[in-house]
């Protein structure tokens, strides 16, 4: 039965079991209508274990098994960034709907090419970039939409998300065959929400400062971006450094606080003049509940994209990233 016949329920494929998939699918077991129908690995023995352990209907291995199931509605791409271009690219060639993890390329180029296929197929696409769509930054948009915060485009924003992760070269986070580097991996959330606070589209002007670790990736990136409205963004990520993480975006008038950790928060605060208006809006579950749901509510609607986090929205991330990576000179093993 097809998924429009079947209604409600959407039958997910989970590629790639490894760290964040484990959080995604405990957020999956809360969703509701979702089923949790295949995990597909490299290996079938990995693949077993992890649909034991979660509860998966079948395990698998190999995605050419995946993309060619009948009985498979969406797929959710958890695997290190080099590979979620050749994996998306075969879902949707074969008219899977995909959602895959942030970034969802290494480069723009590959994303304007899942994009194009996505559109030649009418298939739903999203990147999993999960805080666009937690309650909470629907407060936010409210707020900017209804500028509160000042007449037109917020003049300042300003974000940043640090951790300290491990120091083990052999690690995704630190290597190149892997996509390594904080940029890519923590950066989009600073860069994604500055393009969200800032009204959609990339920065007219970025300048950005790097440090790199031993195995040649970024370690930390620390910049400004100007738009064409003249706003500025200033932003940091780091994987070597524990720090707050807030976001706030000002204007002519006033200010939001999203508290730190911005990126799974539960409330943000307005402050006008000498008022301030705190809005609580927990997340559930980890706060993959409402991209998963998203999801789903654009597979019953018949919509390619989300207007949480658009096509375009993904693409001037990328794009974005493209124009950092050029001014520090980061370059991943293959590219010229
Ligand atoms: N949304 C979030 O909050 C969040 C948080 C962390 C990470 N992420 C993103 O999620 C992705 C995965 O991160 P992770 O830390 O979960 O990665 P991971 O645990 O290192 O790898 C995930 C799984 O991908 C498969 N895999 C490993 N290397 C591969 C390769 N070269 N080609 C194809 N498959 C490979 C492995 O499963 P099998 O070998 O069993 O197939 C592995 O268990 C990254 O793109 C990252 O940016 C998102």
């Amino acid at each position: 039965m097809s998924l429009m016949e079947n209604a409600d329920t959407v039958r997910w494929g989970v590629l790639g079991p490894g760290r964040i998939a484990r959080d995604v699918v405990r957020d999956l077991q809360m969703t509701p209508n979702a089923v949790l129908e295949v995990v597909c690995s490299r290996s079938l023995d990995r693949a077993e274990a992890f649909a034991q352990e979660f509860g998966f209907r079948r395990a698998m291995e190999g995605e050419e098994a995946l993309a060619a199931d009948p009985d498979v509605d969406i797929v959710y791409i958890a695997s290190p960034h080099p590979a979620h271009f050749e994996s998306a690219k075969r879902m949707l060639l074969a008219g899977k709907p995909v959602v895959c993890e942030k970034p969802m390329t290494m480069d723009a180029a590959q994303a304007r090419e899942l994009i194009a296929i996505s559109k030649q197929q009418n298939v739903f696409l999203m990147e999993a970039v999960w805080t666009r769509c937690l309650p909470v930054f629907q407060v936010v948009r409210k707020w900017l939409q209804e500028e509160r915060v000042g007449p037109g485009k917020p003049r300042l924003v300003s974000s940043s998300f640090c951790v300290g992760l491990s120091k083990d070269p052999k690690d995704r986070w630190l290597n190149p065959e892997l996509g390594g580097g904080g940029l890519l991996d923590l950066g989009v959330y600073p860069l994604t929400v500055s393009q969200l606070a800032m009204g959609g589209g990339a920065p007219v002007e970025i300048k950005v400062m790097a440090d790199f670790a031993e195995t040649g990736v970024d370690e930390m990136v620390s910049g400004l971006m100007r738009y064409e409205h003249g706003g500025v963004a200033r932003f940091t990520c780091s994987m070597r450094t524990e720090f707050e993480c807030p976001l706030e975006i000002g204007g002519e008038d006033g200010f939001i606080r999203v508290p730190s950790r911005f990126l799974d928060a539960n409330e943000a605060t307005l402050t006008v003049g000498n008022h301030s208006e705190t809005v609580r809006a927990p997340r559930r579950g980890q706060g993959y509940v409402h991209e998963l749901e998203e999801a789903m509510r654009c597979l019953r609607s018949g919509e390619i994209e989300s207007p949480m986090i658009s096509h375009a929205d993904t693409l001037a991330t990328m794009e974005t990233m493209d124009r950092i990576r050029a001014q520090i000179g980061l370059k991943y093993p293959g590219e010229e």
